[in-house]
This record gives C-alpha cells, sequence and structure tokens, in this order.
C-alpha cells in the first residue's frame, strides 16, 4: 500500500480508488473543485466524477493499492448506487407548496421569456411570486426544499431560479432576515440568471463541458442581468448587488470583477451557495445529479470558495432527509429516517424494517460512519 514517488497523467476515466490527486478536478461553470489535488481516489468520488460526466485527463501519484482486481467490484458499487437513484412521492397534503412552486415556474418562465423579446415588461408578477416564495419558506421551509431537491427538472434556467429563490430564502430565514428583506432576496434569487436570455441558447443548453471561449461567453451573463435589471427603481443596492456578485469567490477566483473576502456583498454570498448547491444536486442532460448529502459535502470542499460562516449555517439547518424520507443505505438496505440529530442533520438515524414490516435494526449514521446514504426511494 505503500505510495509510489511518481506522478503521471492518465485519463479520467482510469482513475482508481487509492489513487492520490496530483491537481485538482473542477466542475465548470461553477468553477467549483469537485476533489482537490492531494486527496484521495475512494469509490465516492468516483462516484461523483462519473455523475458530473467529468471528462479530460489529470495528474495523479499512483498507488500500488489502486492496482488490481478490486477494480471490477468498484464499478458494480458505482452502478448500483447510480441506478438507486430514484425520486421520492410528494405527500399529498403538501399541495399548497406544490402549487407554489409551479405557479412561481411559470411566472419566471412568462418573465424570462418576454424580457427576451421585449425590454417593457414589470416586475409585478414575479415580485407576488417572490412573496409567495418567501411567505411559505417563513411558514415552512421543509416542504418547498424537498420539492425543489427532488423535483425532476422541466427547464434547467427556469427550475434553476425558482430552486435558488428557495434555497436562498431559506438561509436568509436561519439568519433571522426581515420578512422584507426575505422577499427581496427571493427575488433576487428569481432575477440572477436573466441575462442567460442575452446568450446564445446552443451555449446556455449545451450538453456538454463549455470550450474556454463559450466560458468567456457565459460568464457574461451576469453583467447582462444586471444591465437588464438596473433601470427598476424597485430593485434596491442589496438586490443588484447579489445579482452582479453572485459568480464572485471569496478566495477572489471568480467574476466578472474578481472581488475577494470582505469586498464581495454578504447577499451574494448567499446566493452564490443557494446557486451552486442547487447546480450540484440538480440532473442535467449530460451528468445525474448528486444526493443532497453529497452536494453539502462538495460545497463544504469549497470552503474557500464561499462564505464558510454562511455555508455552516446552510447546512446546518437544511433538513435534506426529513423524517419519514425512505432511502437507500451503501449497505444495500432500505430504511426509513427516524430521527435528526440537530447539528448534523445528514447524518439521521434510519430504521431498517423487513419484508413484513417488523423492525429489524436502527442505525444511527452519527455512529456508523462507514454506512452512508446512497439513494432516495419512491413511495
Ligand atoms: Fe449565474
Amino acid at each position: 500500500m505503500k505510495a509510489m514517488s511518481k506522478i503521471i497523467s492518465i485519463d479520467i476515466s482510469q482513475l482508481k480508488p487509492g489513487m492520490i490527486l496530483g491537481q485538482d478536478i473542477r466542475d465548470n461553470p461553477n468553477g467549483i473543485i469537485l476533489l482537490s489535488a492531494g486527496s484521495k481516489i475512494t469509490v465516492k468520488a468516483l462516484l461523483a466524477i462519473k455523475k458530473f460526466n467529468i471528462q479530460g485527463k489529470c495528474l495523479v501519484y499512483t498507488e500500488e493499492c489502486s492496482i488490481g482486481s478490486q477494480e471490477n467490484h468498484h464499478q458494480e458499487i458505482i452502478k448500483q448506487k447510480i441506478s438507486r437513484q430514484v425520486p421520492i412521492k410528494i405527500n399529498k397534503r403538501d399541495l399548497q407548496a406544490r402549487k407554489i412552486y409551479k405557479d412561481t415556474f411559470k411566472t419566471v418562465k412568462d418573465f424570462y421569456n418576454k424580457s427576451g423579446i421585449n425590454a417593457n415588461v414589470d416586475l409585478y408578477d414575479i415580485t407576488k411570486a417572490a412573496e409567495g416564495i418567501a411567505a411559505e419558506i417563513i411558514s415552512n421551509h421543509q416542504v418547498l426544499i424537498q420539492i425543489a431537491l427532488l423535483k425532476a427538472v422541466d427547464n434547467y434556467t427556469f427550475s434553476h431560479a425558482v430552486h435558488v429563490s428557495i434555497y436562498v430564502s431559506a438561509l436568509a430565514k436561519f439568519l433571522n432576515f426581515t420578512t422584507k428583506q426575505l422577499q427581496e432576496i427571493s427575488l433576487a434569487g428569481l432575477l440572477h440568471d436573466i441575462g442567460k436570455m442575452d446568450i446564445p441558447l446552443d451555449i446556455v443548453n449545451k450538453p456538454g463541458k463549455l470550450s474556454d471561449s463559450e466560458f468567456s461567453i457565459m460568464k457574461e451573463h451576469v453583467r447582462y442581468s444586471f444591465n437588464r435589471l438596473c433601470n427598476f427603481s424597485e430593485l434596491n443596492d442589496n438586490v443588484l448587488s447579489a445579482i452582479l456578485q453572485h459568480h464572485e469567490r471569496m478566495d477572489g477566483s471568480g467574476y466578472p470583477q474578481k472581488l475577494r473576502g470582505e469586498q464581495i456583498h454578504h447577499w451574494a454570498r448567499l446566493l452564490a451557495i443557494a446557486d451552486v448547491y442547487d447546480a450540484v444536486t440538480t440532473d442535467r442532460v449530460y451528468r445525474n445529479a448528486l444526493l443532497p448529502h453529497e452536494g453539502a459535502e462538495i460545497l463544504m470542499g469549497n470552503s474557500g470558495k464561499l462564505d464558510m460562516q454562511y455555508l455552516n449555517i446552510f447546512l446546518r439547518n437544511m433538513t435534506f432527509y426529513p423524517v419519514g424520507c425512505k432511502v437507500v443505505l451503501s449497505t444495500g438496505e432500505i430504511g426509513t429516517v427516524v430521527a435528526l440529530h440537530r447539528d448534523m442533520p445528514l447524518r439521521p438515524v434510519i430504521r431498517i424494517t423487513g419484508e413484513d414490516s417488523k423492525d429489524i435494526r436502527t442505525i444511527n449514521l452519527l455512529n456508523n460512519l462507514t454506512t452512508f446514504i446512497t439513494g432516495i426511494v419512491k413511495d
């Protein structure tokens, strides 16, 4: 199991558990680091690479343990995990939240489409939609979050706007924003990518990684969003700054102004967390979504880019796996979430039941760190 001193370039598809990465592996266009240089390739890491459809070459330090008969076994585990990811059915009692989600999607779609062909649009409907999201988040943030996490995506640009609005409103609630502020940041979430209407569709909807020149064009959507919105007197500085700076990163690696740390508006830091979280947990044509806790792990691995304090508050308060949710475990067993840890909601207590519905055992994932959730099960 001794690491070899040599660093070599290999195809990403050839990565195997045990290898040590010699460079970061990133996901564009978010620029987030999926795996950092120096980290050891695990089965979970391979799963993330496969889901994100990351291709090309990378540098690795090889290890003896990475070569050999384990390969097929690991590939089989990955295949099983991916095939188990199916959406959960939303409970009937949550109809109101579903209606809000659906209506907001339609409003966003209409607004974005109208803006694309006519500059004379008003913000009335979309402001009302943002107020609806804010009110639902205040009364019960959990239901909308579950819908956003599990809903099949119709159109990425419009769904993404709705999801980001939901996540950023939830984060604002955790931070004790006033109702008015919560409505405003919800609106920022709905509007933040309106500038994508000015980007050629073949770039916005490209099923795969953008080339460098395409990515440069894509980056312009932030300025386009700002230009489209800056003349609306209803939008205050907080909202406009959040939109203009939602791709800035704490380490200065973002765009368009390469701001860093305290230079970045606080609302933009909140919007960035919601934006990246939805991007990694949403199915795209070219890749599968990460599970809620896998998305959380990716965000934690990007703490230098995102505001760590806000990120901790987001991850600690989001109930990704609510009580009653059915999940698949890495052991192959199916269980039901029966309790959550206040500070570790990503490691809930799971009850495993047999075919006769009798309890077999209860697993506390907080005390079983080698067992993890690999899928969510339809009722
Ligand atoms: Fe964006």
